[in-house]
């Protein structure tokens, strides 16, 4: 096994222990995020040594304010087997590692959390494994995660879990700790019941997460799917965004309960609130990018390297089966065969980021886009044109922001998205007020951005038209869609976003739920 020491911060000791029992730590917090990855990349340095860095995520950007004054702490796994190292402070920002052995990585992280849990939450897209020991392995690490947490939160901390990697540590975390206000974020979608209840384990991950004052998800329809999971699997009585959760009388921690209060039949109960909260990105920063005259010069030599065609249409995503990368293939390989458009015009660049390489799933999505690409760029590339432009490789954020200036068209076809912050970053970025974007309806994204030109990814012909759409738009529509979308994006950024969450579960928690409601917006399902 690895093991790094790290400098503590400014004399800061903080001791954890990762046994089954929480202990106190040398050092409280009164905010503690848990995350299932910390948010630091591994480096090679030129020495032949490694050294850790931020990784320019959009959470660390949301939960900077939070994290950088000196009484919050982050939990969360470094992203690599059986490393065990001391907390550390990178950034300003002081990390508890949370150590996974190999054997943990391939069953509570590959399987149960990629394997199990991340294909039935997008509509069984691809089909999911349920496998026992994976299960009793996300257990013992979410057990893992909730000791850490609990070790390192002061009296009446306030503690953030986030995603379904860690669904069930909310309850974890009260039952050894009720002093605590707990939130949860779910950045995935969560299912409809019909196919939630697959899962053989339904009950306790509803349990889990409703050991959390505040259940926050991306869509209003999330929230509804996990509403009707706690009536149908727990007979829990629901009033809007409020579930009443009951309280055994005999629990002699019950008094401690944040907040306790008797329901319609006299019942002590304690509240949780599950409401949507879209997350968002650090708008001002991207369009900040956008801005600078370097960046703004490599778009115009992206787009002269591609050999000055009309039109760049653009997809960015992990390589993941969720995103309908294949689907878009598709439609623009049509639009070719057809010779509604050519490669002198039209350029598809796909930015498919590496992504869960030892899921075999992800080894098969891999295969087939990548056949694909290869037999339409076989079919319809010229010496001077390459139909489709391939890159299977992560950008830093200065050169997505070049490409998302360069490109006339964005393409966002997720068959199922939490959100998709993608298409908010190329929003973010069109400083000009130009570019269209083609937005999935089945992308958190498109309850907020109505002025994007949506799309079903299912209905091919549709997407091609819409693509035709897209690529003959007028420059006036193009400029008042942008700009509506752009006015969406800057107002709800995600500052805002993690404002607006850990208000409401300030206000849960003291039992202040009546007048919440969701930031301004969203109000129904549209
Ligand atoms: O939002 C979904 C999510 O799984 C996040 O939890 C994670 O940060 C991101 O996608 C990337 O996934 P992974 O950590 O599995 O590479």
């Amino acid at each position: 096994m690895a093991t790094t020491t790290w400098a503590p911060r400014n004399g800061h000791i903080i001791s954890t222990n990762h046994a089954n029992s929480p202990q106190p730590a040398a050092e409280t917090f009164d905010r503690v995020i848990v995350s299932n990855r910390l948010p630091v990349d591994r480096v090679q340095d030129d020495d032949g040594g490694s050294r850790w860095r931020p990784s320019p995520g959009g959470l660390v950007a949301a939960l900077e304010p939070m994290m950088r004054a000196d009484d919050g702490v982050w939990v969360g796994w470094p992203g690599i087997a059986d490393e065990e190292l001391e907390p550390f402070e990178i950034g300003g920002i002081d990390l508890i590692p949370v150590t996974l052995s190999e054997q943990e990585v391939m069953e509570y992280y590959e399987g149960f959390s990629n394997d199990t849990l991340w294909p039935l939450y997008h509509d069984v897209i691809a089909p999911p494994s349920y496998r026992r020991e994976w299960w009793d392995c996300y257990v013992k690490v979410n057990q893992r995660f909730a000791d850490t947490a609990a070790a390192a939160a002061a009296h009446g901390a306030v503690v953030w879990v986030h995603d379904y990697q860690l669904q069930l540590v909310p309850k974890m975390l009260r039952d050894a700790r009720p002093d605590l206000v707990i939130g949860f974020f779910n950045h995935i979608p969560f299912p409809p019941y019909g196919i939630y209840s697959q899962l053989p384990w339904r009950r306790q991950i509803v349990e889990g997460l409703l050991g959390a004052d505040v259940i926050g998800f991306q869509r209003l329809a999330d929230a509804g799917n996990f509403s009707r999971a706690a009536r149908r699997l727990k007979g829990y009585d629901t009033r809007g965004s409020i579930i009443e959760v009951p309280i055994d009388v005999d629990d002699p921690d019950a008094g401690s309960h944040r907040h306790v209060t008797h329901n319609r039949r006299g019942e002590l109960v304690r509240t949780v609130l599950a409401r949507q909260f879209p997350i968002s990105i650090d708008a001002q920063a991207y369009q900040e990018l956008a801005r600078r005259p370097d960046i703004q010069e490599r778009a115009r030599q992206i787009r002269r390297d591609l050999g000055d065609p009309k039109t760049i249409m653009l997809g960015v995503d992990r390589l993941d089966y969720t995103k309908g990368i294949g689907h878009r293939l598709q439609a623009y390989g049509e639009l070719l065969a057809e010779q509604r458009v050519s490669p002198e015009d039209v350029v598809l660049v796909q930015v498919a980021s590496p992504s869960r390489e030892r899921v075999e799933t992800y080894r098969q999505l891999r295969d087939e886009i990548e056949l694909t690409v290869g037999r339409i760029n076989g079919d319809y590339s010229t010496i001077s044109h390459t139909a489709i432009s391939y890159l299977h490789h992560g950008y830093p954020r200065e050169e997505m922001v070049a490409l998302y200036l360069a490109a006339d068209v964005m393409l966002v076809t997720a068959l199922r998205d939490g959100m998709n912050l993608v298409a908010k970053e190329y929003v973010a970025t069109r400083v000009d007020n130009d570019g269209v974007l083609l937005l999935s309806e089945f992308a958190g994204a498109s309850d907020e951005l109505r002025q994007a030109r949506l799309i079903n990814p299912h209905d091919i012909e549709g997407l091609k038209d819409a693509m035709m759409e897209a690529l003959e738009m007028p420059q006036s529509e193009r400029s008042r869609r942008m700009r509506a979308l752009r006015k969406r994006v800057l107002t709800y950024d995600v500052a805002r976003w993690s404002k607006s969450f850990l208000e409401a579960l300030v206000n849960t928690a003291h039992g202040d739920h009546a007048e919440q409601k969701p930031a301004g917006h969203l109000t129904r399902e549209r």
